[in-house]
């Protein structure tokens, strides 16, 4: 159910749960303030309480509130990518940020997103913790209609449109005197090149350790669909592909975009998942045959994670 920016701002401080546009995906949003409605996103979504929630504000001087280290070149990073489809992990005091929301850390991941609707709501509001507005599991929203397919058509949404990046943020931790990368996003890892002076690597998940990024732990983006990375030219009549090929094995072909346009495809790539379930979908071969690089690195990880089976041993997430 649509609803306005006075309608979400009256919402939020009544410590509802309202569905919010973001750049990158739609939010599942509370207030910061209200726990109990926080408490709700998890229940909602079927989210466990071990993957800590993202906050969202409208400018960098309301995280120099909550953090108790300013690592080198955050000024740079903050100053050149918000608002933007940046996440920052940084240590914080406990006392100041309810431990739900940290599902427990002594840091917590903040971002300012770059949507006009979302900032004039956090003018209001404050701050604002959203994880991305699907159920546990579920390809992410870009459009009202995937919020809706997931939390019914009474749910209030504020509409901001198609989200035109269409995947997550990028999310940097400085560890060990260097940012790294703890989950790929919509922001390619070489952009920060040129204020770092190097490439923040991927900080691989090992899971004898304690996690340094629980939702990467747990299975995501997953459509009912089985996806088979590859095998286009083998028996499988339904493809996920790109505008350019052809496919003379496919029946049915879905397109993901174009393969100039790597932005292309991150924002259709969660719809089309999405229609591969709506229209019954049980089986497609995916069209691997793109570059590792940019962008394309973050839409072959959001691709490996959805071909994940319902059986494999990960946990749901
Ligand atoms: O683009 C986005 O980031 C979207 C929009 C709505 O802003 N949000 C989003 O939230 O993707 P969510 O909850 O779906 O993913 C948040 C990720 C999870 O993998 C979580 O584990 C990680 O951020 N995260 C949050 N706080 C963290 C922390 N303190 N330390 C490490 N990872 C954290
Ligand atoms: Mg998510």
């Amino acid at each position: 159910m649509k609803i306005t920016l006075s309608e979400a701002v009256q919402s939020l401080k009544e410590g509802k749960v309202v569905g919010v546009p973001t750049e990158t995906v739609y939010g599942l949003a509370a207030s910061l303030y209200h726990p109990n409605a926080i408490e709700q996103i998890f229940k909602l979504k079927g989210r466990p309480k071990e993957n800590p929630l993202i906050i969202h504000v409208q400018d960098v001087d309301i995280i120099r509130l909550f953090a108790t280290f300013w690592p080198p070149d955050m000024e740079s990073l903050s100053r050149f990518f918000w608002p933007g489809p940046l996440t920052i992990v940084l240590p914080v005091h406990s006392q100041t940020i309810p431990s739900i929301v940290r599902a427990g850390l002594d840091t917590a991941g903040f971002r300012i997103p770059n949507h006009p609707l979302t900032l004039e709501l956090m003018k209001e509001v404050g701050p604002l913790v959203m994880p991305s507005a699907n159920l546990s599991g579920r390809p992410s929203a870009t459009k009202v209609i995937h919020v809706e397919e997931d939390f019914g058509l009474d749910f209030p949404i504020l509409d901001g449109g198609h989200c035109k990046n269409g995947i997550e943020s990028t999310i940097l931790y400085f560890k060990e005197n260097r940012w790294q990368i703890l989950r790929l996003g919509s922001l390619p890892a070489e952009e920060f090149e040129k204020i770092l002076g190097y490439r923040p690597q991927v900080l691989e998940v090992r899971k004898e350790e304690k996690p340094l990024c629980p939702g990467q732990l747990f299975r995501h983006y997953a459509p009912k669909a089985k996806l088979i990375l590859g095998e286009c030219e083998g028996s499988i009549s339904t493809i996920l592909g790109f505008e350019e090929k052809d496919y003379p094995k496919g029946k049915k072909v879905y397109y993901l975009g174009s393969l100039y346009h790597p932005e292309s495809v991150a924002e259709n790539l969660y719809a089309v998942l999405r229609q591969l379930d709506n229209e019954g979908v049980k089986q497609v071969a995916v069209d691997d045959d793109f570059p590792r690089e940019g962008l394309w690195l973050t839409i072959a990880e959001r691709l490996k994670k959805a071909c994940y089976s319902k059986n494999s041993q990960d946990l749901e997430g």
